[in-house]
């Protein structure tokens, strides 16, 4: 498949976006300001193509390891305060480095999310100094630095002139002089300030941001797709091991069908990916010992639609989108969020809706035990003459999972 790296980071950013949405209750769109911050020092620097582009994706990335569970026990919906709380652990540069072990990176680009905190003089967290940090991590220190210390939703003659003054006063201690005078290059024409304005910064990194595609077999995809799972899985101790389970299943399914390895690929990215939208949702509802109240259950049916938002956008993926945000619809018309039925849900999508159903039982989650096979069997006995799964689907799961 034709796998086109920009569509790929396009989604990647959704599924950040989701984790703001949580932490912080808006998008903030630190990370894409950092993001452009970076490719346009990277420009001035005369990275390679390559170059820019990675750094504008690790730049992307650069704080993913903050969906971490542990990061969200100190939060609350806010404002910056929470944000410097992130980036002051050193834990979220190593965890961040960890989840992107497999992202389809163009050049070496190791310990870039692990050092991104590091000062030139060597006192950041690991003691790195001058240019033993890898030039992009000094690259997304300087942009995330500045992101982090103004408001650059909104930027007037004095809060530039302060950035400024701020990233000079800064020279030799924080940042390299090379990065200094190139952001000084960067930054004093109005056009740098607009693009970071929210309304715009999508567009400015879509504008200068090179394009990539690569010829990749399904099973490279697939692996490249964990970089979703890892973060989505740490997000919750209860559902560390949902995604991969259920991805075992489907594929085990998919050989029990005889279906082409293609197909099989297909099955395993769409059940990887499909909780992705829980990534939008609130861990005080996922985490919550005990049952969900109508309003806390109307916020969780959300997630297959976050899911939907996100993977539509790469192409190639149309099979895997449809199968992974729907499984939570049910035959008979009364799952979510679109309300499917019949005909409307495929053999794949059914498929991965029962498994889906099948592996969450099998878990523990706050407000109950796990189940044996032959307590989930009977539930999904009941569910399917109620109409809401398909009866080949469960009877072939039973025979194959027992
Ligand atoms: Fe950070
Ligand atoms: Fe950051
Ligand atoms: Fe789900
Ligand atoms: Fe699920």
């Amino acid at each position: 498949m034709l796998f086109n790296l920009n569509e790929f980071l396009i989604a990647v950013s959704y599924a950040l976006d989701f984790v703001e949405m949580d932490i912080f209750g808006v998008v903030t769109n630190h990370s894409k300001r950092v993001a452009y911050i970076s490719m346009r020092i990277a420009e001035e620097m005369e990275l390679s193509k390559q170059e820019i582009f990675d750094v504008i994706s690790l730049a992307m990335l650069h704080d993913n390891g903050a969906s971490e569970k542990n990061l969200h026990d100190n939060m609350f919906n806010g404002n910056k305060k929470h944000l410097h709380l992130i980036e002051s652990k050193k834990e979220h540069g190593i965890r961040g480095e960890e989840n992107i072990k497999s992202y389809p990176f163009l050049t070496d680009v190791k310990n870039v999310i692990k050092y991104h905190h590091e000062n030139y003089d060597g006192t950041g967290f690991f003691g790195i100094e001058g240019d033993r940090i890898p030039l992009m991590a000094q690259i997304i220190k300087l942009a995330d630095t500045i992101e982090l210390n103004s408001y650059l939703k909104e930027v007037y003659i004095e809060d530039k002139q302060r950035v400024q003054s701020f990233v000079k006063l800064h020279e030799n201690t924080m940042f390299s002089p090379k990065l200094v005078k190139a952001f000084l290059n960067i930054s004093y024409t109005p056009h740098f300030w607009l693009d970071l304005k929210d309304e715009f910064i999508d567009m400015s990194i879509r504008r200068n941001m090179p394009n990539f595609s690569m010829e990749m077999p399904l099973s490279k995809i697939h692996d490249i797709t964990k970089v979703f799972s890892k973060i989505v899985d740490a997000k919750s101790e209860f559902t560390q091991e949902h995604s991969s389970k259920l991805t075992d299943k489907a594929a085990i399914m998919g050989e029990f069908y005889k279906k082409p390895k293609d197909e099989i690929y297909k099955l395993m990215i769409a059940s990887n990916l499909h909780d992705i939208g829980k990534l939008a949702i609130s861990n005080i509802i996922l985490d919550k010992p005990g049952k969900l109240n109508e309003r806390e259950f109307d916020i969780i049916k959300q997630h297959p639609y976050y899911t939907r938002l996100c993977l539509q956008e790469i192409k190639g993926f149309e099979d895997i989108t449809e199968w992974a945000s729907n499984h939570h619809e049910k035959i008979n018309g009364t799952g979510y969020p679109f309300g499917k039925s019949g005909q409307e849900l495929d053999f794949n999508s059914r498929l991965i809706g029962s498994l889906d159903v099948y592996q969450a039982l099998m878990e523990e989650r706050p407000y109950r035990k796990t189940m044996t096979h032959k307590q989930t069997i009977e539930i999904l006995d009941e569910m399917t003459e109620n109409g809401m799964l398909d009866q080949k689907i469960t009877n072939d799961i039973k025979k194959v999972f027992k």
